[in-house]
């Protein structure tokens, strides 16, 4: 149920969410989580969670009124309302958080990708630890939960803060992220601009521990090459046999043999559709699992990778 919603800044509002009966108990997360909320008009949006795990029984999410909405956030800012009920997905985790982390970590958040790394530095501060967070936004006063940062900075938590508007342009990431330890370990959410210039800054300094995550997809292309022909996908559970396209992603033709595979995005960024692999190889198109994890050929994000190999073994 939806229990409150207020306006963080221009364009983004948060909403708190809890159990419709103060009996049921809300699955727990960790650090990083997002949760599915199933709009009544049919579309399926992630958000993150940005309040601390374990916070009494309810889920706290950040939401920005798209310009571009195809009409997930639109809806959500129009016709979403106090004691509302919506359905939700549980929390899934596919940014998640070292807990163990004895160096300070370090967090670079743009505009609404701040949400989870604000769980993430709620976390750390509950466990006692350090942090170093860079937030950039277009201006100070489009900068959501600037507040909430401001807030939690301490000895413990240093924030810099970077707005292009008062800068005159973006922040140079491999200057900022370069006076800190190599060993750290370092998170990036945001705009894609952002993740590209973190991901390619943490290339140039020889980062090895790097975290990021994407709430929209990656632009990819595959090798055509690597697409042709018919792929024979065998479901170890359900004993089916497919011949499958490999120029097509795998999900609807799991879901026209009737396969029950759980889905929400259906564009590679929010894990709901992701699959083992017990043989084969895919071909990745997803903006969930690292090149590490892609290169290990141990799971799929069914919605949009597609079969390499001319054998696979799904764990369906
Ligand atoms: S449905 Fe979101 S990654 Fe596949």
């Amino acid at each position: 149920m939806v229990d409150t919603i207020h306006t963080i800044c221009p364009g983004v509002i948060s909403i708190e969410l809890s159990p419709t009966s103060p009996q049921q108990l809300l699955p727990p997360f960790a650090a990083g989580a997002h949760i599915d909320l199933h709009l009544p008009n049919g579309l399926v949006r992630s958000y993150s969670l940005h309040n601390a795990p374990g916070t009494a029984n309810r889920y706290a999410i950040g939401v920005l009124h798209d310009s571009a909405s195809r009409g997930g956030s639109r809806w959500i800012h129009e016709q979403l309302h106090a004691g509302d009920q919506i359905t939700i997905s549980a929390p899934r985790n596919h940014f998640a958080l070292n807990e163990a982390q004895e160096q300070t970590s370090v967090f670079v958040a743009g505009g609404i990708g701040v949400t989870p790394i604000l769980s993430m530095l709620r976390r750390l501060m509950q466990l006692g630890k350090t942090a170093h967070v860079i937030y950039c936004a277009r201006s100070r006063s489009s900068a959501p939960f600037l507040d909430d940062l401001s807030r939690l900075a301490s000895a413990s938590l240093t924030l810099h803060t970077h707005f292009d508007d008062e800068a005159g342009g973006p922040p140079n990431l491999q200057t900022l992220l370069a006076t800190h330890r190599k060993d750290a370990h370092f998170y990036c959410c945001g705009p894609a601009p952002m993740l590209n210039s973190f991901e390619a800054s943490c290339t140039a300094l020889g980062l090895t521990h790097v975290h990021l995550e994407r709430f929209k997809a990656e632009a990819c292309t595959a090798p055509p090459a690597a697409l042709n022909g018919l792929c024979t996908v065998e479901l170890r559970k359900s004993g089916l046999t497919l011949e499958l396209p490999k120029n097509q992603p795998t999900l609807q033709a799991l879901l026209d043999a009737g396969v029950d595979i759980e889905f929400s995005c259906e564009e590679g960024v929010c894990g709901a559709c992701e699959t083992r692999i017990l043989e084969g190889e895919a071909e990745h198109r997803d903006s969930v699992l690292s090149g590490a994890q892609k290169a290990a050929q141990k799971s799929m994000m069914v919605c949009v990778s597609r079969c390499r190999s001319d054998r696979m073994v799904l764990d369906l």
